[in-house]
């Protein structure tokens, strides 16, 4: 993928519950009941720069928006159906404000779109999850469903500029290959997940970091910043900056790309603690980023022999970083099997040198066997306390 770290945003009429981007589902909503909230829907403290700025702070250089979630409302001015953000009381397309305001940052734009429509009388499609049973008068057909969001994809993709990626969610386990050339004919170049009618170019892993090696397929990771919801939640359980860094350090560090999500608030605001909590992240990830560019895994199998300390590395031309995506435990890492003394060795999360030198360490007990530990290269005097609140990256030049 182009870019590394994105802003995942769940917007829609759901913000007003202050619940859960699914609450029609988890609450068991009629349809018309929810269709009340479109009401009250007008975010009149909306301002994407302000979106964007926060973003753009962190790091971040694409915006995942949710054009249409779950509940089939639409954040732009559709013609496909009623149901969307032109007949609130706000009465703006704000997908258009949203993508002016990326354009004017240079900050890409990508779209999430949602097969499960609560709202559309032809999408109901047993094979799949997150359906709402049928209304009555409803007639699913996921064939006809398939022409109204081929009509829509098409607004998306013609009447906003150049779209990075595009996020189907949830599979509808049903194959139709034609709909991604459909996509690809109004967007050469974009890049589509691997949640809709065939496999697509990248794979999503949703709330948990794989085990393992370098990804083998285009991967970008999802996360949102609260354990509950995506979108905004009043009584969210928000994830520690030091979870959050963490994860995306490992996903990174393995290849991936990451997507922080936020649920902004029904007035349009990114709620504080949301807001603190990219501004924490980015700040770490901004310091780090450069070792996360461009990078290839370091062949061989490096160890940090006396901690057991678990960590990811990777280089970049003869430039070689090493992840600590859990931190360090104590001020010293002891690779093995390096031999070699670096030309340098910094800590990046403060960008000062590290001491270091090739020896034999009194980690083992050899007498029995009357032979010497090998020398190996010994990081030491590292300042762990001083980061034990983010993942710790130290660069090595060779
Ligand atoms: C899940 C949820 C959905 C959320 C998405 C983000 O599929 O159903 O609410 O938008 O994850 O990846």
């Amino acid at each position: 993928m182009q870019e590394q770290f994105g802003l995942f945003v769940h917007w829609g009429l759901y913000a007003l519950t202050a619940y859960q981007e699914q609450v029609r589902a988890r609450l068991r909503l009629p349809r018309a009941d929810y269709h009340r909230l479109m009401a009250a829907f007008n975010p009149v403290r909306y301002d994407p720069d302000a979106w964007v700025d926060l973003a753009w702070q962190a790091g971040m250089r694409y915006i995942f928006f949710t054009a249409k979630h779950h509940d089939g409302f639409c954040l732009w001015d559709t013609r496909q159906t009623d149901f969307n953000i032109m007949n609130t009381p706000y009465k703006r397309d704000v997908l258009r404000l949203l993508a002016d305001a990326c354009d004017r940052r240079g900050m890409k734009l990508s779209l999430y779109y949602s097969i499960p429509d609560w709202n559309h009388p032809n999408a109901y499609n047993p094979a799949s999850s997150h359906q709402c049973p049928p209304e009555a008068g409803d007639q699913p057909d996921t064939v006809r469903y398939r022409a109204f969001l081929k009509e829509q994809i098409r607004e998306l993709l013609t009447g906003y500029g150049p779209v990075y990626t595009l996020f189907w969610d949830i599979p509808p386990h049903i194959a139709d290959p034609e709909i991604n050339a459909f996509v690809r004919a109004l967007q050469p170049g974009i890049l589509i997940n691997d949640r809709g009618y065939d496999p697509g170019d990248f794979s999503t892993p949703e709330r948990q970091v794989p085990d393992g090696a370098w990804f083998t397929r285009p991967t970008e990771a999802c996360q949102s910043v609260g354990r509950q919801s995506w979108g905004y939640r009043f009584q969210e359980d928000y994830y520690t900056t030091r979870y959050l860094a963490s994860s995306i350090d490992k996903v990174m560090a393995m290849g991936g790309s990451y997507l922080l999500n936020v649920g902004p608030m029904a007035d349009g605001r990114i709620d504080p603690v949301s807001q603190e909590k990219v501004r924490t992240v980015g700040d770490w990830y901004t310091r780090v980023a450069e070792s996360l560019t461009g990078i290839e895994p370091v062949a061989g199998k490096l160890v940090d022999s006396s901690g057991n300390q678990p960590f990811l590395a990777v280089a970049r031309g003869s430039t070689w970083y090493l992840h600590f995506y859990d931190g360090l435990s104590a001020g010293g890492v002891t690779l093995k099997p390096v031999q070699e003394k670096p030309k340098e060795v910094i800590l990046l999360n403060n960008g000062q040198p590290v001491a270091y030198a090739v020896t034999t360490l009194p980690t083992s007990w050899h007498w029995d066997t009357q032979e010497l530990d090998q020398p190996c290269l010994h990081l030491f005097n590292l300042p762990a306390e001083s980061f034990c609140h983010e993942p710790v990256v130290i660069k090595m030049i060779w």
